[in-house]
């Protein structure tokens, strides 16, 4: 009887550190609903068609930003950047390849963008929260098709 009550007692304090334990796995913001998936709809740029349109130097880091020639024309021309586009942040460390941040055009809407990140392999970082990219970049704004180096775009020849 003792040794039964103590089992029972042993078994339940299992399972709650299991539950626990799930929990604390969970990266922060992640419940069971899948809000944001970490593998989207981004797919990885054709970077030998893009232009780099401008840099930005921060320390060790270097960006090099990258889009097609007919999304630049779209914006120099006050238009929507055409479905399909993608903006590229090609992520330098000490003029090492660290990641491709990438932006994709994926419909007609104005809010229509996905975001992700590529490793130097142009696989997926699994674990991204890319929510993320869209409310920092949603920051910036709508007519600039959410682009924090649009001017750049815009004065690009
Ligand atoms: C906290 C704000 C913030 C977050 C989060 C963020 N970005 Fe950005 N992003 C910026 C800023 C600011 C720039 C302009 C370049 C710079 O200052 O380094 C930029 C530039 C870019 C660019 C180049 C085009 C542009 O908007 O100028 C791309 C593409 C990009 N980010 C993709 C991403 C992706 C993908 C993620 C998520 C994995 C992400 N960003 C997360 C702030 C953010």
């Amino acid at each position: 009887m003792k040794s039964r009550v103590l089992r029972l007692g042993l078994s339940s304090v299992a399972v709650v550190t299991a539950a626990v334990c799930a929990l604390l796995v969970l990266p922060e913001g992640r419940g069971p609903a899948p809000a944001h998936a970490e593998v989207n709809a981004v797919t990885f740029p054709p970077l030998d068609q893009l232009e780099h349109y401008t840099t930005v130097r921060r320390g060790v880091t270097r960006e090099h930003m990258l889009t097609s020639r007919a999304a630049l024309d779209a914006i120099q021309a006050g238009q929507p950047v055409p479905t399909g586009t993608h903006v590229v942040l090609v992520d330098y460390q000490s003029d090492v390849l660290h990641r491709y941040l990438v932006a994709q055009k994926m419909g007609e809407g104005i809010d229509d963008w996905q975001y992700q990140w590529f490793w130097p392999d142009r696989s997926v970082k699994a674990d991204e929260n890319t929510a993320r990219c869209y409310s920092c970049h949603q920051r910036s704004r709508r007519e600039r098709q959410f682009m924090f180096t649009f001017t750049d775009a815009l004065s690009f020849k």
